[in-house]
């Protein structure tokens, strides 16, 4: 290929790495298709298609329902859920194990632990990258399932007050949802101990857009106007010094009897796994919504992945 082509065959590419690569209008657009896909699930899209699935930080739901969402779409899946199993541990570079995976496949879906590790693959991978997660950085895939259960739930997007409650530090998926919901005039309420409050930088994020948020300490008495209250999970694995996890990792733990008297639309989200933050005795509450909204996941990753592949001219 000469040089012109090869830049232009890489200008070609779709790539979601963070939410922000796409727009609102594009982001409405895949929720529709997620719409369209929980309508009609077994649609062959991808049936002479592979779809590279690495994992090289665990994961359940992330990596299960995308590759359920390949399944679904008549693709085929190689990859791996464990680096240890790979040339990784023997010293290969994420560079040459992205350039081999490109190699071998039409789209990586690729989790990792370091912040901007799937900017860095999107930029040497000659197909497809989908972010499913990096590090504390951005996880977009769950953003849309977030959004697509929102919309689910409300009805709408527009003008809801969202309560975020946890690890508001290190969440990644607190992240991508603050940035993805600044389109749709929304309220923010952030609930965290001192140690794990929303970063300064996505403050400034929501003082520049003009959306209002506040800051809070107690979980009980702050949630009582949510439309959408959004639990985390305190991430020990993003702690370097246990200490400090020791001191938070229990810091919150929604209960029934604090739901009596919120919304009767609330939802309570949570991108999952969960540990303490939301006690068993909610499960069966109406406004527990955690296990569809990872129901949710696959539909939307299957609009993700249909409209990446489209962009990119493969399918
Ligand atoms: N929500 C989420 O990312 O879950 P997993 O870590 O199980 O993929």
């Amino acid at each position: 290929m000469q040089p012109n082509a090869l830049q232009n065959h890489f200008r070609m590419i779709k790539h979601l790495v963070s939410i922000t690569d796409f727009t609102k209008e594009e982001i409405l657009h895949v929720l529709k298709l997620a719409s369209d896909f929980e309508q009609n699930p077994n649609q062959r899209l991808l049936h002479d298609k592979v779809v590279a699935s690495v994992f090289f930080e665990p994961s359940t739901r992330t990596r299960l329902s995308f590759e359920t969402a390949v399944n679904r779409l008549g693709g085929r899946v190689i990859g791996f859920s464990d680096a240890r199993n790979t040339s990784v541990s023997k010293g290969e570079s994420l560079k040459d194990s992205i350039m081999m995976i490109a190699n071998y496949a039409d789209l990586i879906i690729m989790r990792h632990p370091v912040e901007g590790s799937a900017r860095y693959a999107s930029e040497i991978s000659r197909v497809s990258v989908i972010n499913a997660g990096d590090g504390a950085n951005q996880h977009p895939s769950q953003t849309m399932l977030d959004l697509y259960s929102i919309q689910k739930t409300q009805g709408t997007l527009d003008g809801l007050t969202i309560t975020m409650v946890g690890d508001l530090k290190y969440g990644r998926t607190v992240h991508s949802l603050i940035m993805a919901m600044s389109h749709f005039n929304t309220r923010f309420r952030f609930i965290a101990p001192k140690e794990l409050q929303i970063p300064g930088e996505y403050k400034r994020f929501l003082d520049q857009k003009g959306l209002p948020y506040s800051e809070h300490r107690e979980l009980a008495e702050n949630i009582q106007d949510a439309d959408i209250i959004y639990m985390t999970r305190v991430q020990q694995e993003r702690f370097t010094d246990p200490v400090e996890y020791e001191k938070v990792k229990n810091v919150y733990s929604l209960r029934n009897s604090m739901l009596e008297h919120t919304k009767d639309n609330v939802k309570i989200l949570h991108p999952l796994p969960r540990v303490n933050e939301i006690n068993t005795d909610v499960d069966d509450n109406p406004k527990a919504y955690y296990f569809t909204q990872a129901e949710n996941g696959v539909y939307a990753r299957m609009g993700i992945i249909a409209y990446v592949m489209r962009e990119s001219g493969l399918i």
